[in-house]
């Protein structure tokens, strides 16, 4: 190799030698920019709280259920609307007086290496040293009349979000025939035994192949279910009654009620409708910083949820756990925060006492037993990992 005369090349060279010996903490606004207000973002923003990480919380506020009624399985929170929700997280972060929030969205979001990041609102830039992103992702959903406007309010995704409050109602399945069976599955034991499939002219070769693929005896379940199908056209998804006024209080029913209507003017009533489309990362942040991506979700299988891009986490329903509920933001948005925390305190470790004396310094042992106990095993090789790049 033959750069060592550029004089920036030879400068590189000797900074990554000092930095190695003396590990570098940059200079910066925040330790840690956290992208998202939803429970992710929270949740890391209240673990570094904690231990009294600087936090720069950014939230644009379009927040994934910011459509739903009611906010369901968050223990402690149950059926609690999330706003709600949202403002107490709010309350008990700001105590610790040190997470600025800023209700704003970040334009730009950069890698400054060495230096950290930075994040750029129409206010202005940011610099921290980690970055959590834990921006969401978006249902995407086809834009059929009345079917976006009754998202989670009677069409939901999920059975545990809204389907007890739709027990025992007639159901309808949205989406391609193929996803249908699963929906079957989850709903068919204890919530509905009324099903019927709009597949919307999926019925195809292709799509009762994915359906064997899946499980074989999907016929022989929904003749004995008496699941059936309609695989006409869909026109629109029209509501007939509103059950955020029409509900029983004591037992938590809603009653929704939808005319499915379909191209050739034919249609049908409906309790509710669960629906089967996909999702995408709400934010290009990801992207501008080249984060690694497992189908349409941040690779996230590095240690402690970190991107492929180092000092990058990625948390809730944009990382590749592939979960998306309330409860899975929330302890990715801790595990991020746990392990950001503990590769800054090495990094300032190395800073302030130097690879070779540190070892004899500091009793090491006893933190990094407590770390473990806090977080498991993965610390204790973080330790490992951080000790022998400086040695
Ligand atoms: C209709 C519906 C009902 C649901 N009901 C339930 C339920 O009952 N129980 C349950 O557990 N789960 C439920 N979910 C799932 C739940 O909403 C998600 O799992 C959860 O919101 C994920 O949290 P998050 O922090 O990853 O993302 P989000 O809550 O979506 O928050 C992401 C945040 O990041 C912000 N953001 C993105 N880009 C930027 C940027 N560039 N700058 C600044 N901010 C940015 C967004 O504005 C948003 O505020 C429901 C989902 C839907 C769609
Ligand atoms: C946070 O700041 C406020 C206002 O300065 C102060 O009253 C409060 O005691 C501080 N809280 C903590 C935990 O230090
Ligand atoms: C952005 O700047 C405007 C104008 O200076 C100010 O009023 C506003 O509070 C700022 N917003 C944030 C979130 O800092
Ligand atoms: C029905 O299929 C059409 C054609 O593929 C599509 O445009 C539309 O979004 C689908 N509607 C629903 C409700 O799935
Ligand atoms: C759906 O179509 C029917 C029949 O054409 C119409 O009466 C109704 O208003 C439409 N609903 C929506 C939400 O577009
Ligand atoms: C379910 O609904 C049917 C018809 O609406 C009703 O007769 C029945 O009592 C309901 N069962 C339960 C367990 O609520
Ligand atoms: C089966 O479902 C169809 C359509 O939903 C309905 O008309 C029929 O009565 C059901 N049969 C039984 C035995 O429940
Ligand atoms: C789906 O397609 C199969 C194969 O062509 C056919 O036997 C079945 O009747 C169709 N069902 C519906 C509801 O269209
Ligand atoms: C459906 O109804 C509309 C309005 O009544 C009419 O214009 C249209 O021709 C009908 N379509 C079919 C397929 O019958
Ligand atoms: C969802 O994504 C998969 C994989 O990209 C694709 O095959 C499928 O058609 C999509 N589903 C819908 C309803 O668009
Ligand atoms: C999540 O989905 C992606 C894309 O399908 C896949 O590559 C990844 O392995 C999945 N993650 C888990 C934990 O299953
Ligand atoms: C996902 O990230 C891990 C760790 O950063 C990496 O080893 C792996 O190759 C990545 N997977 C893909 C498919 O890029």
């Amino acid at each position: 190799m033959m750069f060592a005369c550029d004089s920036k090349v030879l400068f590189y060279i000797i900074f990554t030698l000092v930095s190695v010996c003396f590990a570098y903490v940059p200079q910066t606004d925040y330790d840690v920019i956290i992208i998202g207000g939803g429970p992710s973002g929270l949740s890391a923003a209240s673990a570094l709280s904690r231990v009294l990480r600087k936090v720069v919380l950014f939230d644009s506020g379009k927040y994934r259920n910011r459509v739903t009624r009611h906010m369901h399985d968050v223990i402690g929170n149950d059926h609690v609307e999330p706003p709600v929700f949202r403002a107490a997280a709010r309350k008990q972060i700001a105590f610790y007086n040190v997470t600025t929030f800023v209700d704003q969205e970040v334009i730009k979001l950069e890698n400054l290496d060495k230096d950290g990041f930075r994040a750029t609102t129409s206010n202005g830039s940011y610099t921290a040293r980690k970055v959590i992103l834990g921006s969401g992702v978006k249902d995407d959903l086809p834009d059929t009349p009345g079917l976006q406007e009754a998202f989670g309010k009677g069409i939901f995704w999920c059975p545990w979000c809204d389907g007890f409050e739709h027990r025992n109602q007639s159901m309808g399945v949205l989406g391609e025939l193929s996803d249908a069976f699963s929906s079957v599955k989850e709903l068919h034991p204890t919530l509905n035994k009324d099903l019927r499939v709009y597949s919307n002219g999926t019925n195809t070769t292709a799509q009762r192949a994915k359906l064997d693929e899946k499980y074989k005896g999907w016929k022989k379940v929904f003749q004995t279910y008496n699941v059936t199908i309609n695989n006409k056209p869909i026109l629109n998804i029209t509501r007939v009654q509103d059950g955020a006024t029409n509900f029983n209080g004591a037992t938590r029913q809603e009653f929704d009620l939808f005319r499915i209507y379909f191209r050739d003017n034919s249609s049908e009533l409906r309790g509710a409708f669960i629906a089967n489309y996909n999702t995408s990362q709400a934010s290009d942040l990801p992207a501008q910083l080249g984060v690694g991506m497992l189908g349409s979700k941040m690779n996230t299988t590095g240690r402690g949820l970190e991107t492929t891009v180092a000092g990058v986490y990625g948390v809730g329903d944009a990382n590749s756990e592939n979960t998306t509920n309330v409860p899975h933001a929330m302890s990715s948005g801790k595990k991020a925060a746990v392990f950001a925390h503990v590769k800054m305190a090495g990094e300032e470790l190395d800073r302030d006492i130097g690879a070779s004396k540190r070892a004899a310094d500091l009793d090491e042992r006893s933190l990094h037993k407590n770390a473990e106990k806090d977080m498991g095993n993965e610390i204790m090789d973080l330790y490992r990992k951080l000790r022998r790049n400086i040695k």
